[in-house]
């Protein structure tokens, strides 16, 4: 077990190259068993614990997959079980994406049900909707989904609520199912977007995504292909918003500013100063930042994987801040560890009510969860004195070298066994 040690206080000045996307490439990879010829090559893939994960999830399924740095080779085309049901699978929220894609290229999977993040309830009723609409049957026994169809058949489904996993999923069903798949009320997040482009690029015929509206054309097979993944809209948020806490004057290399737009209008009103340009963002801060509202909501909607790193920086705004998280039901157990460092916050519901304080101040906390623990991070980075975060293997999910990035900025802050 290990933990991080922050000596907070200091400013943070300099370059930081912002990963591949997570929620990206935690897709793509599973997409890659689609390819029933060829070697899928995808690059700019964050070297974290669930890729890690996925791995070995595809390995079990009889894939050939080689990683350098941040680059993977996957050969799908001996693929021998369809049924997902190691550990692994369990550790993770992505693990669901190899229903979509075992079902759509053997007509039957069994996966076990996902992990992932304890941020409130997390149904797949859209999902198993989806699959069902295509003409398979599903059944859940002994903690798995199973499913199992025929053939599967384009048709419409309009999604009762927008999800990301269940966009992508029923998208993944779809490539290989006879006729037109029309998904309405889809997601329109970037890593949507850039799951279709990598389907298209194995010879898919999927159109709209970046809509609510995403049209699939099923063909008869899909290879391997080149893909790049995009750059990770969360990471960057976390560091733009620990510029902002901590102050100074950072440069975030191989981003989307376009994606980060909602963010950077919140920091923006706080007082900070944001500047786009080509693939990079720069991020100035210094002290006096007002406190803002947010109210997390589907993209172009400000992103709820971002409130949390978001509410540890306004709990050090002047004056008050409401969050109203609409996506997750418990997604503020943060807020009990930033209370032991002075944040000053009241939590009704889905709603935390924000007074600024001046300073937070050191304290040993512990995180719960991915963006839970980033958001502590920040808090330890900004507050005056020690901080000791626990539960960093939550972290080490989707962050890549968090401490070291920060050390490079200029933090305090190391990696210590517990
Ligand atoms: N929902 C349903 N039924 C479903 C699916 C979702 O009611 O069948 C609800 C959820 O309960 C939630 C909302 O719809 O209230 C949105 O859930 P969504 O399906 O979009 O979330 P997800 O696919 O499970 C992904 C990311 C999350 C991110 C959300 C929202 C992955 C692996 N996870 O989860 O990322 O918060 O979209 O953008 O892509 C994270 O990275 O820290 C993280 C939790």
């Amino acid at each position: 077990m290990e933990k991080l040690v922050i000596n907070g206080g200091n400013p943070l000045f300099g370059n930081v190259n912002i990963n591949g996307a997570k929620n990206a490439a935690v897709a793509i990879l599973p997409a890659a068993i689609l390819a029933s010829k060829g070697v899928c090559t995808i690059e700019n893939v964050p070297n974290i614990e669930d890729i890690n994960c996925l791995e070995i999830i595809l390995e079990y399924l009889g894939c050939k997959v080689e990683s350098s740095c941040n680059s993977i080779k996957i050969d799908s085309t001996n693929i021998v079980t369809t049924n997902a049901t190691i550990p692994e699978v369990r550790n993770m929220r992505a693990s669901y994406y190899l229903l979509g894609s075992l079902l759509s290229r053997f007509k039957k999977a069994r996966v076990e049900l996902p992990g992932g993040c304890p941020i409130g309830d997390r149904p797949i009723d859209q999902h198993i909707k989806g699959f069902e609409a295509l003409g398979a049957t599903v059944t859940i026994e002994h903690g798995a989904v199973n499913l199992v169809a025929e053939k599967l058949v384009g048709t419409t489904i309009y999604f009762d609520v927008v999800s990301v996993g269940a966009t992508i999923n029923i998208m993944l069903a779809a490539v290989l199912a006879e006729g037109t798949t029309v998904l309405e009320n889809a997601a329109k997040e970037p890593h949507v977007v850039d799951v279709a482009n990598f389907l298209n690029t194995m010879g898919a015929n999927v159109k709209g995504a970046g809509t609510d509206v995403i049209k699939i054309t099923g063909v008869d097979e899909l290879s391997g292909c080149n893909y790049s993944v995009i750059p990770d809209q969360i990471e960057a948020g976390t560091f733009m918003i620990a510029t902002a806490a901590c102050g100074g004057d950072v440069t975030l290399n191989n981003v989307i500013p376009k994606h980060l737009e909602s963010i950077s209008a919140k920091l923006l009103e706080m007082g900070v100063e944001v500047v786009e340009d080509e693939d990079k963002v720069i991020v100035r801060s210094g002290n006096n930042l007002k406190g803002v509202n947010i109210k997390t909501l589907p993209y172009p909607g400000f992103p709820t994987d971002v409130q949390q790193p978001m509410s540890t920086l306004l709990t050090m705004a002047q004056g008050r801040s409401i969050v109203n998280e609409s996506i997750y039901e418990s997604r503020f157990k943060h807020i009990d560890e930033l209370k032991k460092m002075g944040a000053n916050v009241k939590i009704e519901g889905r709603i935390a009510i924000i007074d600024g304080v001046k300073n937070l101040s050191g304290a040993n906390v512990k995180a719960t969860d991915l963006r839970a623990g980033a958001a502590l991070v920040i808090a330890g980075l900004s507050a005056q004195g020690k901080t000791e975060v626990e539960g960093i293997e939550h972290i080490d999910r989707g962050y890549l070298y968090i401490e070291e990035k920060f050390k490079a900025l200029g933090a305090d802050i190391r990696r210590v066994n517990i």
